[in-house]
């Protein structure tokens, strides 16, 4: 699967066969996460990898949207670390940069995976902080359900010309100059 196919058909999937993921994809995974870019380079992102199967299934209990992650074989969460940071702020979009990466590497390699989002709902930050014993300076991000997918979604196209202004908001939109 090339590059721009892998984005344009990927989708959320939220329902999964039981069967257990691979080491070696989870690796791939990680690899792909931690090749994001980041601003100058920091990479803030660490990572907390859950296959046991009673830990997903209690990560319902401690955020409030997460139900489907307790029928995944794999989560993996995306957290940022803040204690050694040169620059403020861009932590998040690293992170978000790892995450993204997370799904289209999922979907290159035929597995489904859906963003479940943490930061920055308080409660959600707080609990899983709690849940996963994070120290201090590392905050949860995001939570990726990965596994084989029990569903199919189709490709959707979100592409609007009318998002878009070309050179100069005031210009128009959907057409170049
Ligand atoms: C920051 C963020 C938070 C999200 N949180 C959730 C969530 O808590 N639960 C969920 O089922 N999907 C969540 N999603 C997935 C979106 O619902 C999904 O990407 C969106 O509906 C578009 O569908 P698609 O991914 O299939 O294109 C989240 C996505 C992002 C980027």
């Amino acid at each position: 699967m090339n590059t721009i196919d892998a984005i344009l058909t990927r989708r959320s999937i939220r329902s999964f066969k039981p069967d257990p993921i691979d080491r070696e994809q989870i690796l791939t995974l990680l690899r792909a996460a931690m090749h994001a870019p980041s601003a100058i380079d920091e990479q803030p992102w660490r990572f907390v990898v859950v296959t046991d199967r009673e830990k997903l299934q209690a990560i319902p209990t401690v955020h409030t949207h997460a139900g489907l992650v307790a029928g995944a074989p794999l989560a993996i969460l995306v957290c940022g670390d803040l204690s050694r940071l040169k620059v403020d702020g861009y932590w998040v979009q690293d992170c978000s940069c790892a995450a993204q990466n997370i799904l289209l590497a999922a979907h290159a390699a035929d597995l489904g995976a859906v963003w479940v989002g943490v930061y920055p709902t308080t409660a959600n930050v707080a609990s899983l902080s709690r849940f996963f014993k994070l120290p201090e300076t590392v905050l949860p991000f995001a939570l990726i359900a990965i596994g084989h997918p029990a569903e199919k979604c189709e490709p959707k196209d979100t592409f609007d010309a009318g998002l878009v202004r070309w050179d100069s908001w005031d210009n128009g939109s959907g057409q170049s100059s």
